[in-house]
């Protein structure tokens, strides 16, 4: 294992009913609250209303930030700074997906600093404060509910990043599968994408002896793909949604990145294909991550047979590693186009034609991951074998 530091200060309310929790955890912060959420799901499904009771109840001076975007844009950021700062917001309450909870992080850090947001997206500023947040997590996928990892695009430049600071935990997050009942089954299923590539890149690592995530990160794909196909048939089973949601949660919250760091390879090219043709992560990443796989397996052909035999149960029995390797992969492939993920490019009507520019965005900071550190021409490879 590599030597490690965990440091997680996320209070998680889990279960049905806990947005009664907002009673005991806002009046810590003022009385002065801006709820930032997306597209309108939250009004659909009643969690508008059922938040909003318990603010009023509470006597709180309620600001609103609507309209987030799927792959948040810096410019609705903005919006959310300028009404932190004129009306000297005490805390921000994000309601939503990871989307949302994405694009609160970037408000919370920005309120406390007078440049332009985007300069914390690319690292040119360094975050030293920010304001108090919580969320309230609809969707299952992204783990950002319990991490403090945020990704955000520039429409205007066509890029979209990663950043994350520890000032950027959520103080709590509340997890009520009850309102994941609403997520349409596409949606359902990028999530599930999502966090089951979460523990490939987390899984695909350089260190040795880590026999305890190894473990760890095998028995949560094993119960999402138990769970999965169950749940795309039956979106409204309570149990599933909490299997789902729970493990959407532990899958990015560091617990399986103790003692190793992941690859994130296949986040950084999914993140060049999505800021340019604005389609969902894990749609991109159902595409693009068994070909990075593909690509990679002589690098440790033994790691993914022990993903092959352990998680899809391939017979390893008078095979070499590499083959039994490979069945695994092209099993996850059959999975993820089984509940219905797309499998190439061209689903997205994405062609050729900006090969080029992809592999430039992905290449912006020089080559990159940590399990096989890849070049533009690896980039190029992995891109045209998901067209
Ligand atoms: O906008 P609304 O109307 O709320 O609709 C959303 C949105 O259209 C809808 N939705 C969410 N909850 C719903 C619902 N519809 C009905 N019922 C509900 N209960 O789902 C759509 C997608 O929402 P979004 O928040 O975009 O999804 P997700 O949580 O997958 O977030 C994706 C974003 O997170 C980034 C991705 O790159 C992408 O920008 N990521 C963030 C990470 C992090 N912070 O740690 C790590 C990830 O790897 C990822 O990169
Ligand atoms: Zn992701």
């Amino acid at each position: 294992m590599n030597d490690f530091t965990f440091y997680n200060p996320v209070r998680l309310y889990f279960g049905k009913n806990q947005v009664a929790q907002l009673e005991t955890e806002l009046p810590k912060y003022g009385d002065k609250v801006l709820v930032v959420y997306g597209g309108g799901s939250i009004k659909r499904n009643g969690l508008y209303n059922d938040v909003m009771t318990v603010l009023e109840k509470l006597n709180m001076k309620v600001f609103e930030l609507s309209g987030v975007e799927p792959n948040p844009r810096v410019s609705t950021a903005r919006k959310g700074i300028d009404i932190c700062k004129k009306e000297g917001i005490d805390f921000v309450l994000a309601v939503g997906g990871g989307s949302v909870i994405d694009c609160s992080k970037l408000i919370v850090a920005g309120a406390k600093i007078d440049e332009d947001p985007w300069n914390i997206v690319v690292k040119k500023v360094d975050v030293k404060d920010a304001l108090p947040f919580g969320t309230i997590l609809t969707i299952a996928a992204t783990g950002s509910e319990m991490n403090s990892g945020s990704v955000i695009t520039n429409e205007e430049t066509l890029e979209k990043y990663g950043w994350g600071s520890p000032y950027v935990f959520p103080k709590f997050s509340i997890l009520d599968p009850t309102y994941t009942f609403s997520l349409p089954k596409n949606q359902t299923v990028y999530g599930i994408v999502d966090m089951m590539s979460h523990v490939f890149e987390q899984y695909f690592h350089d260190a040795t002896n880590t026999p305890i995530t190894d473990e760890m990160c095998e028995g949560v794909l094993r119960t999402v793909i138990a769970a999965a196909p169950k749940l795309i048939n039956d979106l409204e089973n309570y149990e599933l949604r909490e299997t789902i949601l729970l493990a959407g949660t532990i899958a990015l919250n560091g617990f399986l990145s103790m003692g190793s760091r992941g690859d994130w390879a296949t986040h950084n090219i999914e993140h060049a294909v999505s800021a340019v043709y604005d389609i969902p992560h894990g749609g991109g990443l159902a595409i693009i991550f068994p070909n990075w796989m593909r690509h990679n397996v002589h690098v440790n052909p033994e790691r993914f047979a022990q993903l092959a035999t352990r998680v899809f149960g391939v017979n390893p029995e008078g095979k070499t590693a590499e083959a039994v390797a490979l069945e695994g992969i092209d099993r996850l492939s059959e999975f993820w186009i089984s509940i219905g993920a797309p499998s190439r490019l061209a689903d997205y009507e994405i062609d050729h034609s900006q090969m080029e520019t992809l592999v430039e965005k992905a290449m912006v900071y020089g080559p990159f991951g940590r399990f096989k550190l890849l070049q533009a021409e690896d980039v190029k490879t992995i891109l045209e074998m998901s067209l």
